[in-house]
């Protein structure tokens, strides 16, 4: 089988938020101790949305900051931004014709983020999870922590990479570049691996504060939606005490959560946040009223991103270290990303 490898990566599109920080950020620090891994600021994919923007270098040192800040050792392990390795853009254009357009046309978030509008959205919107296959797969990644918001993307990547290890496989197996895998009842020798993603624990979709059935995301216009890493202690107090609830105390149990999206969602956070399963957060904290668990929920958010806050601060005022800690990673980003294009361009025939 693959070695396993864990890749992911994250947008430089600002308002780097809670959601991020515990639905991937964190899983990230986790996964460092265990396996090889590459983190990446996926600054190519930010262009999708929005294509002229004033400070992309800017909001890619902050991401590469929040992930050093958050305990990732950019020495053990790969700290890069995308754009460095063409790659990426060049396994992505092999994915575009691997990849077939109804694939693309059924993902939920191209449909919410193109809008009504969609024959005005950009191409790149559409092709999105193609990069990001190719993101993963440049890399031969077989683990992906991601949020859940990502579980569609996902199975689209290893749709990819399945299509492509069966439509070239007399190639793969002439050339003798395939790996022995399981491809459903099938032993074969694939080129790419079948990612999975790793998505676990109480806050794997953390919900916007002012609106329980919206995720936490960084576009959302309002900033009380969200808990940015870059907030200080005030504010974080500030935005969970204004956060939606409804009027009832926390149930009992974890069953009585259920069609109480925002008290739900706050459980989660302080689940997360303390690092304990929901069930215990509500054993600890059940039956108080939101006047009590706010505080409780603002204090704890302080104690955990504090520390993380101040020290993305420090490693932000030294942005030429940043700089070369990423060019550094794009170095050896693109060593191993060298290998698999130049087994690409066989497998394919260019
Ligand atoms: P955003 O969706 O905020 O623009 P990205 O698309 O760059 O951010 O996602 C970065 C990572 O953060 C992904 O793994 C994504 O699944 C995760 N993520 C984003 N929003 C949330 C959320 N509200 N809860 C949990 N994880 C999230
Ligand atoms: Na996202």
């Amino acid at each position: 089988g693959f070695s396993p490898r864990v890749f992911s990566g994250i947008q430089p599109t600002g308002n780097l938020h809670l959601g991020n920080y515990l639905g991937a950020i964190r899983k990230f620090v986790e996964l460092q101790a265990s396996h090889d891994c590459i983190f990446c600021v996926v600054d190519l994919h930010a262009l999708t949305a929005q294509l002229v923007q004033d400070d992309l270098v800017s909001q890619t040192r902050q991401i590469a900051a929040a992930f050093i800040a958050s305990g990732i050792d950019p020495e053990k392990h790969i700290v890069f931004n995308q754009s460095r390795v063409p790659g990426h853009a060049e396994l992505a254009w092999i994915f575009n014709c691997v990849a077939r357009i109804g694939w693309m046309n059924r993902m939920t978030q191209f449909k919410d983020k193109a809008g009504r509008d969609r024959e005005n959205a950009s191409l790149g919107l559409l092709a999105y999870p193609s990069l990001m296959a190719a993101d993963i797969l440049l890399y031969r990644g077989t683990h992906v922590p991601v949020g859940d918001d990502q579980k569609q993307h996902l199975e689209l990547a290893r749709d990819i990479a399945a299509k492509f290890n069966n439509d070239f496989s007399g190639r793969i197996e002439a050339l003798e570049l395939g790996v022995p895998m399981r491809m459903g009842e099938e032993d074969v020798n694939g080129y790419f691996p079948l990612t999975e993603p790793l998505i676990e624990g109480p806050a794997t979709r953390v919900m916007s504060l002012k609106d329980g059935s919206k995720k936490m995301s960084k576009s959302d216009p309002s900033d009380l939606s969200r808990i940015n890493l870059t907030d200080d202690a005030d504010t974080i107090a500030r935005k969970i005490r204004k956060a939606k609830t409804d009027p009832l105390p926390l149930p009992g149990d974890v069953e009585g959560l259920a069609g109480r999206p925002e008290a739900d969602n706050l459980v989660g956070i302080y689940a997360a946040l303390k690092g304990v399963t929901k069930a215990e957060a509500i054993r600890d904290q059940g039956g108080r009223q939101f006047s009590e668990f706010k505080p409780a929920l603002a204090e704890l958010a302080v104690e955990v991103l504090g520390p993380v806050t101040a020290e993305m601060r420090r490693i932000m005022g030294d942005p030429a270290e940043i700089d070369r800690v990423l060019a550094r990673g794009g170095e050896r980003a693109n060593e191993i990303a060298g290998t698999t294009m130049r087994d690409v361009k066989r497998i394919v025939g260019l």
